[in-house]
């Protein structure tokens, strides 16, 4: 019989050899002829399945949400230091990229491992809280640096009505609410933030939409898929505020130093 060199490399979500490339199976001219989108796309080589629209919407609401939140952030302000000093698109892209993390942007895996464990464990809001507390360890997906109780974040709540209209079950989303009304009670800066928001509606649209067996869901939320979400939608900011920098001719950016604590 015929005998298979051992590959080096083995690949599940993409195939270039034949006459047009596959996604997932897909070829690229079926993607195009039934006008579908990035939501799709990302189901495809991402998910390695087509989700329904309404997952594939909300997936594309994510990134657009998420695109851009102004120069101050991070990200952003990483992105405009680098551009100023003269770097070029991708250097000042991933320069802004690598601040994403369990502070910024990066909490939405954390916020649905734990948002996960402490739902599908029966425990209470305060049972949760207090028991991250012991443990020392921030709620991912709780609190912001300018949102507040009484001015919240627009994206969640966006988000929040969309699933609320779409989404068959939005069980962990409810319980991240029901987190968010106890942290508020200690602080009103202890706001569920997009990260939260994201993170349990993720939650919600793996469970409730009959896509995912449990343990394709154990898989997904162990190996972290979804901070991948901001990290993708915060590229367009990102190279948006580079593009931006090099059209004002900005020059290079240096600290002020009446803005430094200079102490032993
Ligand atoms: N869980 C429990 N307590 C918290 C949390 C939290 N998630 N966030 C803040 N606190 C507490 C802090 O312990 C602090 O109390 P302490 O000074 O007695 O320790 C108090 O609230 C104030 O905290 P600050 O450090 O002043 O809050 P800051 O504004 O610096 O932090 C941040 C904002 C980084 C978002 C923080 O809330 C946090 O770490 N959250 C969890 C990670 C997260 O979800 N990040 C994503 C944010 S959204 C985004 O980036 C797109
Ligand atoms: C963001 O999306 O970048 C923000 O929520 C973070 C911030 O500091 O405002």
């Amino acid at each position: 019989g015929k005998v298979r060199a051992p590959t080096h490399i083995i690949s599940t979500i993409s195939d270039d050899r034949g006459e047009e490339p596959c996604y997932a199976g897909v070829p690229m001219s079926s993607i195009v002829e039934q006008g579908l989108g990035v939501g799709d796309v990302i189901s495809l080589l991402w998910f390695k399945r087509s989700l329904p629209r309404y997952c594939t919407k909300f997936i594309e609401i994510c990134i657009m949400l998420c695109a851009d939140h102004g120069p101050c952030v991070s990200g952003a302000h990483n992105t405009i230091v680098t551009a100023r000093a003269g770097k070029d698109l991708v250097s000042s892209l991933v320069s802004g990229l690598l601040t994403i993390g369990p502070r910024f942007g990066g909490a939405i895996d954390d916020a649905a491992r734990y948002f996960k464990d402490a739902y599908d464990r029966g425990l209470t809001p305060y049972e949760f809280v207090e028991s991250m507390k012991k443990k020392g360890i921030r709620v991912p997906g709780i609190g912001h640096r300018i949102k507040r109780g009484d001015n919240r974040d627009k994206r969640v709540e966006l988000l929040q009505l969309f699933a609320r209209t779409n989404f068959p079950s939005v069980k962990y989303m409810e319980y991240a609410v029901q987190v968010e009304t106890y942290t508020l009670s200690k602080a009103n800066n202890l706001v569920l933030n997009v990260d939260g928001a994201i993170g349990s509606l993720f939650l919600d649209l793996l469970a409730g939409s009959g896509m995912f067996t449990k343990q394709e869901i154990d898989e997904i939320v162990g190996i972290g898929y979804l901070n991948g979400l901001f990290v993708l939608a915060r590229s367009i900011g990102l190279i948006g505020h580079t593009f931006d920098q090099k059209r004002l001719k900005q020059p290079l950016y240096r600290h002020p130093w009446e803005d430094v604590l200079y102490t032993k």
